[in-house]
Parts: C-alpha cells; structure tokens; sequence
C-alpha cells in the first residue's frame, strides 16, 4: 500500500537514486536536495510503499506568500502509472494551500507530455513559456499556473 509522509533528511539516498534515474541529464545535485529537504519555505513529501521511498515531490511555499512553486515531482519508474504522482501533486498542493498560497506555479520540460497532462488534468493551465530553459538539452520550458479554488485555500 502506497503511503505519503513529510520527507526526511534521511530520504536523501532513496530520492537521488530516483532524481537521478528520472533526470539523466538535469538531474539536482545531492546538496540541492538536501538543502531543499531542509528548507522550511519548502514542503517536501515522500511516497513509500513497505519502507522503500517509490516517489517525491516538494513545493516552495512560504508561509503567507500568495504564490507557490512546485519544485520536483518524479515516480521510480517501476511505480509509475498507478496514481502515485497524481497523490504526491495533491497532498502538495494541499500544504501549498494550508501554508496560504493562492497560485501555485510550475515549468515542465516541454517534451514532457505524461507530466504536461497530469498537471493539466489538475487544473493548471500554460501561461508562458521559457525558450531554452533546460540545458544542456535545450528544451524549452512551459510554465504553468493553477488558481487554488476558495474551498481549497
Ligand atoms: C510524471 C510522473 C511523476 C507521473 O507519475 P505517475 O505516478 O506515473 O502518474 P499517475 O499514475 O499518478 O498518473 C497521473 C497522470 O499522468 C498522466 N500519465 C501517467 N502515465 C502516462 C502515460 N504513460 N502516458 C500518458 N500520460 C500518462 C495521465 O494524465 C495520468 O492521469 P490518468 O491516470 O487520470 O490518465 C512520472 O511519470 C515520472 O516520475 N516521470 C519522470 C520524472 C518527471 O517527468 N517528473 C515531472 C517533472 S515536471
């Protein structure tokens, strides 16, 4: 059974070994995770099932801004495709709007389509796009925003 909790410092083995499979060619490097892990502007979650992290995510949502940004999201490729990222987004959407944030913004790799529709299928919507974002791939990315519902917030 798949279970979300708040991440540890000491998830940061299970979270790389899944950021660096994900992420080939951008993936964080350990001290930005672990600085994000321990960042209280950030929420960060963990997936587990049985003890062993499947998945992660984490949002910069300081505590009485308006706006947030969902940081990271990945599943462990093995895991994917049962629902596990869609629950991640929710429950950090959820501390998002619990910290106050009215918007919550995102960029997604712009040859990312599985990704692209999972935050579509959430309510985001594209408002720009940054050319050339990811490198040294040069992709561009798409940003996107959701407006937190009232009921939500
Ligand atoms: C994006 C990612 C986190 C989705 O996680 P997941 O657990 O597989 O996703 P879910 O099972 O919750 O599916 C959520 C939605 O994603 C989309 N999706 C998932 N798998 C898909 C596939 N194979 N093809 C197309 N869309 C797919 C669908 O919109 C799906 O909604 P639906 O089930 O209602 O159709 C995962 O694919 C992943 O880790 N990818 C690599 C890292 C990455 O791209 N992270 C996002 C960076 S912005």
């Amino acid at each position: 059974m798949t279970q979300l909790r708040p991440a540890r410092p000491d998830d940061l083995d299970g979270v790389m070994a899944i950021e660096t499979a994900s992420f080939p060619t951008d993936a964080w490097s350990r001290s930005s995770m672990a600085a994000t892990l321990a960042d209280r502007d950030a929420a960060a979650l963990v997936a587990t099932e049985a003890d062993t992290i499947i998945g992660y995510a984490a949002v910069l949502a300081p505590r009485g801004a308006s706006d947030a940004d969902i940081l990271t999201l990945a599943v462990a490729q093995a895991a994917r495709g049962r629902g596990t990222g869609r629950e991640l987004l929710q429950g950090l959407l959820t501390v998002a709007a619990g910290r106050g944030a009215s918007r919550v913004f995102l960029e997604v790799r712009a040859d990312n389509p599985v990704a692209a529709a999972l935050y579509a299928s959430t309510g985001f919507q594209v408002v720009g796009r940054r050319p050339r974002y990811y490198q040294p791939d040069d992709v561009d990315a798409v940003v996107m925003r959701l407006e937190l519902p009232v009921g939500v917030r």
